[in-house]
């Protein structure tokens, strides 16, 4: 057992047994823990216990912070002038601070309709506060240091020609805009061939898709139980 940190988010809607992107993560998950115990570990399911979507208390507390520069996280509160800022502000902070406090960060993510869930677009618009991830005396990114795993899956096939993929295209873009630089992608495609009738033919390619990412995720989390 040791100090490492872990935090697991899942956003598919599908339950465990139906969806490719729970089952990898758990994959991952359940090798961190046999090495580190629980007392890092959290999960979150964000189709299950959704974050709420912005309002207009969290714009006018973000853009009284941003006026100001950078804000020490812990001034933020003397900040909120009503019991609505308040309230977004109770449900903004606890998710920065698993978020800061996580050594490892493993984001299971769908692709829906191009792009990711809206469950998981909620936790990113909601703890990408402004200043949150800045050192509020260097400027620099408090999550430098963050490794970030994704485990991506899709319906169809992207790999060839990924002007449709809004999802890792997406994500990679937002952690490296805010400082990651240690983050892995591992996409399982063609993941309904199993489902659509008219994707039959591509259903041995689908059983070698997700084959490939059960194996990098398993190489990821041995790594991951030797490094932390
Ligand atoms: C609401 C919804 C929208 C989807 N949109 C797309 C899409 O635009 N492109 C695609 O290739 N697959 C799409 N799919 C298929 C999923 O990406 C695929 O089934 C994936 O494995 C879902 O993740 P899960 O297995 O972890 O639930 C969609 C599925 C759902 C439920």
């Amino acid at each position: 057992v040791t100090d490492l940190s872990l935090l697991h988010l899942d956003s598919s809607a599908n339950r465990s047994d139906a969806s490719v992107t729970r089952q990898l993560t758990a994959l991952f998950a359940d090798a961190w823990l046999a090495r580190h115990g629980h007392s890092g570990y959290r999960h979150r399911d964000l189709a299950a216990d959704p974050v709420p979507p912005l309002d207009t208390a969290y714009c006018t507390l973000g853009r009284r912070v941003e006026r100001r520069g950078l804000v020490p996280l812990a001034d933020v509160p003397a900040l909120a002038i009503d019991e609505a800022e308040h309230r977004a502000w109770a449900l903004t902070e606890p998710l920065v601070a698993e978020l800061l406090a996580a050594d490892t960060v493993l984001i299971g993510a769908p692709m829906y309709n191009y792009s990711v869930p809206a469950a998981l677009k909620a936790w990113i618009d909601r703890v990408t506060f402004p200043g949150a991830f800045l050192d509020p005396v260097t400027g620099d990114s408090a999550l430098r240091d963050t490794r970030v795993v994704v485990i991506a899956s899709r319906g169809g096939t992207y790999r060839a020609d990924p002007r449709h993929d809004f999802q890792t295209t997406y994500l990679r873009s937002y952690f490296d805009r805010h400082g990651v630089t240690d983050m892995t992608v591992v996409t399982a495609e063609l993941a309904v061939a199993d489902l659509v009738p008219h994707l039959a033919p591509y259903r041995q390619l689908a059983a070698d898709s997700l084959a490939a990412a059960r194996a990098e995720v398993a190489e990821l989390a041995e790594f991951s139980a030797v490094t932390g």
